[in-house]
This record gives structure tokens, C-alpha cells and sequence, in this order.
């Protein structure tokens, strides 16, 4: 979910639905904001996007200069407009992220003593124990320090309080909450960029911490109540516009700026001109490693396991990778001379924190690959490696992952270098070809787009689609397959292609489409024969390789999707386009909602 707040000068009802606008990449199965004018509280809420929100409000607008809002993905109650925040108990408005995990004891209690609940959601029960404190006679400040100090679970709240109409009151522990200071207004956010447009000032709340945010002041207290200091920073997530530009959805055009971000986050790590790797590791000293863990959620953790058979490739370390949500509570012993990477777009993934601070709490040095350099799991680490991606807005991850690519392909160089597995020159060999890169993208785009667009139209008629790939090209079927079914909703699934023989094989049939990522690599030939065996089988295949393969592919194919030859470093990094392209396309002309897909967040910051 995302959270605003503003304690303004002028009218916020439209101003909230703009930051909201900002923050939909975090939920949008409902959204809702509340005022004070007059001294009363307002609100208006509706299921669904946030248009509807807005068409709502076109109707019925809503006054006041102080206010909060709110964009919803359901945890606790389906999203409808009873479950949508703000929540309203007794003269107190709540908007809420994360989960209270101990809200149905809150719940009970509170209904024992009287409480009527007209919601299913967790966060009706912060509301109304902030009312029933209040009704006790505490000021809002205590009602709020001693709400929190009964809640148990993950949250970023913005509180309104009627009688208080000169002030906000959030709170953080877990998700993310960032104050805007402006001149004479002060703003609270689910990150930066939702408040990009109202100032670049933040001060980030740490975790424990609870504000009271006035139009002229800010205090922030720890969660033992003591005032405490955090500095304020000018963000960088204002310098960026997010717009389509001419782009049918934000997922095409970020499919298409990949050239130019991956070539920004390249030059950030290697020194094209000596032909070397260019890092600082910080405190992680790949020399001296025996094993590596890493953790991550989703398209970052398929970047992980690509990663994962450079690491152990080039630098011949050892490995450990998992799954975040697997990861933190798998309770790994971390032995020997050890280090954790985690890697996620947003920096804000609730199971990739805790798997760090898992790590964190057993003293193993922290790297982290993250796309939001702000963000808790960047401020968190030992040492930040940016992707420099630029703000991602489409759910389904693209430029992201290419630019994880990127990174993990540097320094898992870099690795090989300090760890003396990788050569000079076959390090500058490397750099070369990583060089050439961004160029073949815009090539392969070109190239390949019209052919998949076609293809596309064939493959929304299935129902199911296997994806099928070896080495790097294994996690890159398991991505294909996510992209697949996140945006198209064709089931999917993707399988190393040794595997197919052990089960997937039974359900091989003309119906069945099998794609299988095969660039002439040094597993081609054990991938061609899993080939055969599809095909002997009636089944559909649509080939991506390169020009090599496409020579040597021994049969035919409904499809055989041609890149150019490259590296084995640059290899899965290019060949992730025809697999976004074919996820695109296919959902594109099955007409679903492709930036935002039914169900699906893109930051999720609730277990
Ligand atoms: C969500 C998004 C995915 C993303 C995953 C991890 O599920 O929809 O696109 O890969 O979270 O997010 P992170 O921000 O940690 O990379």
C-alpha cells in the first residue's frame, strides 16, 4: 500500500490524489482520502484504481487543507469501499501499510469494551484503539505512543485526529515513511518520489520512530517516546519524470530504455578505456570468502541465481541462495568466512530486509543491489552497488532486472579478479563485450519486436506455456515464465531442461507450447537433445538462441527467435528482452492491464 499525508496551505484534496498517483506501483485494488474542514472530518474512498477515486471526487470534492490518503493492496478483507482506508473511528482517521499481526486480540478486546467494527481490515483496529485512548481522556500525542506500544506486526501510518486539525501524526515500524518539508507545509510519504512534485527535502523516519508533523514543524520520537534528531537530505528521486513518454504502457517503454540504462549502470562499475572492472567492494572482501548467501523476492531473485552461476563461474565462490520469504526463517547457519548480498529493486521488499537484518544480527558484512538508493535495505547495508534503472514503474519488473544483471556481472568480475580465478585477460575480454552490450540492444529490439509481436497473437490462444533452459538460461526460463503469467495470466512455468524427463515432459502435447532459451553455449547440445524429446512428443517449440544456434538448432520450430552472438557474461542480459518482449506482446493483445496486473504490487512491504 502507499500512504500520504499534507499539512498544507492550500486546498489537498486533488494534491493527495497526485502523490497517490505516485505511489500506485504499490497497490491499487482500492484508495481513499480523508480531510479536516470546519473542524470535521471527510472522506471519500473507492474500490478499484485510483481513477475511480478520482471520478469520485469530481463528483462530490472534498475541502480542507490538511489531509491523508491512501492506495490499497488487500492483506486483511477484500477491496471494496468499506475495507478501503482511511479509516474512521470517533473523531480519528487512519491510513495504513504492513500488517498488525495481533489485531484480531486488539479486535476482540476492544469489541468486549464496547467497540462496533465496520471493516474486515487489521488496520480498523489502530482507529479504534486510538479513540478508545483518546476517550479515556489521553492527548493524541499519548493515545498515539501508547497505541503503538500494543501493536505487533509491520506498519508506516498517517493519523488524523478532528480535534487537532493543525497536525499529522505518523508512525513507522517496518515500511518505509518519509517526511517533505515545504515552505509553510510538510508532507509524509510513502517514499520520495510520491512527494517529488511537493519538495526534495526528506527526513526518513527510522524504524521504532513515531512524528508529529505540523505545517511548520516536525518532531520525531523513538518508540521509547524520547525526542530524538534525524537529519533531513535532499532526495534524488525528484530529478526524475515519470511519464509514458510515447509509450503505450511504462512496461514498453522500459522494456525499450534498457540500452541507455544498462550502458549508465555499466559505466558506473567498469573503466571502459583499461579494460577492467572499476568497484569498490567495501567491507566485502571477496578474497577472503569461503561462501557467499544471497536472498531476494521475485524477478530480483532470478537476477540472484544468474548471479550465482557467474560467482561460482568466475570467481569460483560458493553460493548459498534462497528466496527471501524462505530465507529468514530458514535460520541458515552462517559459518565460516562469510558474506550476504541481497538484491531488490525497490529496497523495500518486507522479506529481503528481514533476511539482512538476519544477516545483519550474526555480523555478516551486507552488499545489496538496489535500484532506490534511499531506501531501508540501502541504508541498511555494509555496501550499496546502485542499478541506475531510474524509477520503475510497470509492475513486472524489466530494466531492473537487466541492470541487477549488470551489476552481479561486475562484481562477480571483480570477485574473480581479488580472488585470482579470473585472468587480466580474460577480465578485459569481458569488459569488451559488456561494452558492446547496450549497443545490440536497440539492435535486437529492432530486429526481433515485429517477429514476437506476431508470434504473440499464436501464443494467446494456450493455456499453458513451458519454458525450458539450461545454466544462466535456467533462471532465465523461470523469469520468462513469471513475466508470462504475472501480465498475461497463461500459466507458465519454467524448468532447468534436465528436469523436463523427471515430470513436466507428461504434460507435453500439441496444446502445450514450449519455449526454450539456447543461445550455442557450452550446454547447447544437451539442450538441443531436450528439444528432441519435446518435439518427439508433439510438442510446440519456439526457440530463442543466437545465430550459431539457429545454424545448428537440429529441427523445426513453430518460431526461432535469432539474437546475435555475445558473451557468455552478456548473453542473459540480452537474451531477457525476447523474453519481456514475448510476456508484452502476448498481454497486449490478450488486453489486460499490463503496467498494472490484477492481484500484483510492485513494492511489497507485508510478508
Ligand atoms: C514484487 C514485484 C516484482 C519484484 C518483487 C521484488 O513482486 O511485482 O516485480 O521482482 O516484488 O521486488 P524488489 O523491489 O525487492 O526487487
Amino acid at each position: 500500500c502507499g500512504i500520504v499525508g499534507i499539512v498544507g496551505k492550500r486546498e489537498v484534496g486533488t494534491l493527495l490524489v497526485d502523490a497517490l498517483k505516485r505511489l500506485e506501483y504499490r497497490g491499487y485494488d482500492s484508495a481513499g482520502i480523508a480531510t479536516i474542514n470546519n473542524g470535521e472530518l471527510g472522506r471519500r474512498r473507492a474500490e478499484g484504481k485510483l481513477v475511480n477515486l478520482e471520478t469520485r471526487l469530481a463528483d462530490e470534492p472534498l475541502a480542507g487543507t490538511v489531509g491523508i490518503g491512501h492506495t490499497r493492496w488487500a492483506t486483511h478483507g477484500a477491496p471494496t469501499e468499506r475495507n478501503a482506508h482511511p479509516h474512521f473511528c470517533h473523531g480519528v482517521a487512519v491510513v495504513h501499510n504492513g500488517i498488525i499481526e495481533n489485531f484480531a486480540v486488539l479486535r476482540a478486546e476492544l469489541t468486549a469494551k464496547g467497540a462496533e467494527f465496520h471493516s474486515q481490515t487489521d488496520t480498523e483496529v489502530v482507529a479504534q484503539l486510538l479513540a478508545a485512548y483518546r476517550s479515556e481522556g489521553l492527548a493524541a500525542r499519548e493515545a498515539m505512543h501508547k497505541a503503538l506500544s500494543r501493536l505487533e506486526g509491520a506498519y508506516a501510518l498517517a493519523v488524523l485526529f478532528e480535534d487537532q486539525p493543525d497536525m499529522i501524526l505518523g508512525a513507522r515500524s517496518g515500511p518505509p515513511l518519509a517526511v517533505g518539508h515545504g515552505e509553510g507545509e510538510m508532507f509524509l510519504g510513502s517514499d520520495a518520489i510520491a512527494l517529488a512534485p511537493f519538495t526534495d527535502k526528506i527526513t526518513y523516519l527510522d524504524d521504532g520512530d513515531w512524528a508529529v508533523v505540523t505545517r511548520e514543524s516536525l518532531e520525531i520520537y523513538d518508540h521509547s517516546g524520547a525526542l530524538v534528531e534525524r537529519q533531513s537530505q535532499i532526495s534524488r528521486g525528484t530529478a526524475y519524470v515519470v511519464d509514458k513518454g510515447n509509450h503505450r504502457h511504462f512496461m514498453e517503454k522500459e522494456i525499450h530504455e534498457q540500452a541507455e540504462v544498462v550502458s549508465h549502470t555499466l559505466s558506473n562499475y567498469i573503466d571502459f578505456a583499461e579494460g577492467k572492472v572499476r568497484l569498490d567492494t567495501g567491507q566485502l572482501d571477496f578474497a577472503n570468502l569461503d561462501r557467499l548467501a544471497m536472498s531476494a523476492c521475485g524477478t530480483a531473485y532470478y537476477a540472484g541465481l544468474i548471479g550465482k552461476y557467474w560467482f561460482e563461474r568466475f570467481a569460483r565462490l560458493p553460493v548459498e541462495i534462497d528466496v527471501a520469504s524462505e530465507f529468514r526463517y530458514r535460520e541458515m547457519p552462517l559459518t565460516g568466512r562469510m558474506a550476504a548480498m541481497f538484491i531488490s529493486q525497490s529496497g523495500e521488499t518486507a522479506d529481503t530486509l528481514a533476511s539482512l537484518r538476519y544477516c545483519r544480527d550474526h555480523s555478516l558484512p551486507i552488499g545489496a543491489v538496489v535500484n532506490v538508493r534511499e531506501s531501508t535495505i540501502a541504508r541498511e547495508s555494509d555496501a550499496v552497488f546502485p542499478t541506475l534503472a531510474g524509477p520503475e514503474i510497470g509492475v513486472a519488473s524489466t530494466k531492473a532486472f537487466t541492470c541487477q544483471l549488470s551489476v552481479l556481472a561486475a562484481l562477480s568480475m571483480i570477485a574473480g579478479r581479488e580472488r585470482g580465478t579470473l585472468s587480466p585477460e580474460d577480465e578485459s575480454v569481458m569488459v569488451q563485450a559488456l561494452v558492446e552490450a547496450p549497443r545490440l540492444f536497440n539492435e535486437v529490439i529492432r530486429d526481433i519486436e515485429p517477429q514476437i509481436e506476431t508470434l504473440s497473437r499464436e501464443l494467446a490462444r494456450f493455456k499453458d506455456v513451458l519454458y525450458l533452459g539450461r545454466g544462466t538460461n535456467f533462471p532465465l526460463a523461470l523469469e520468462g515464465a513469471l513475466k508470462l503469467k504475472e501480465i498475461s495470466y497463461i500459466h507458465a512455468e519454467g524448468y532447468a531442461a534436465g528436469e523436463l524427463k523427471h515430470g513436466p515432459i507428461a504434460l507435453i502435447d500439441e496444446n502445450m507450447p514450449v519455449i526454450v532459451i539456447a543461445p550455442h553455449d557450452r550446454h547447447f547440445e544437451k539442450t538441443m537433445s531436450n528439444m528432441q524429446e519435446v518435439a518427439a512428443r508433439g510438442g510446440q517449440i519456439i526457440l530463442i538462441t543466437d545465430e550459431k544456434g539457429a545454424e545448428a538448432a537440429p529441427l523445426e520450430t513453430m518460431a526461432t527467435i535469432t539474437l546475435p552472438v555475445v558473451h557468455e557474461i552478456v548473453a542473459p542480459i540480452l537474451h531477457a528482452l525476447p523474453v519481456q518482449l514475448v510476456a508484452y506482446h502476448t498481454a497486449v493483445f490478450m488486453g489486460t492491464d499490463v503496467d498494472q496486473p490484477r492481484n500484483l504490487a510492485k513494492s511489497v512491504t507485508v510478508e
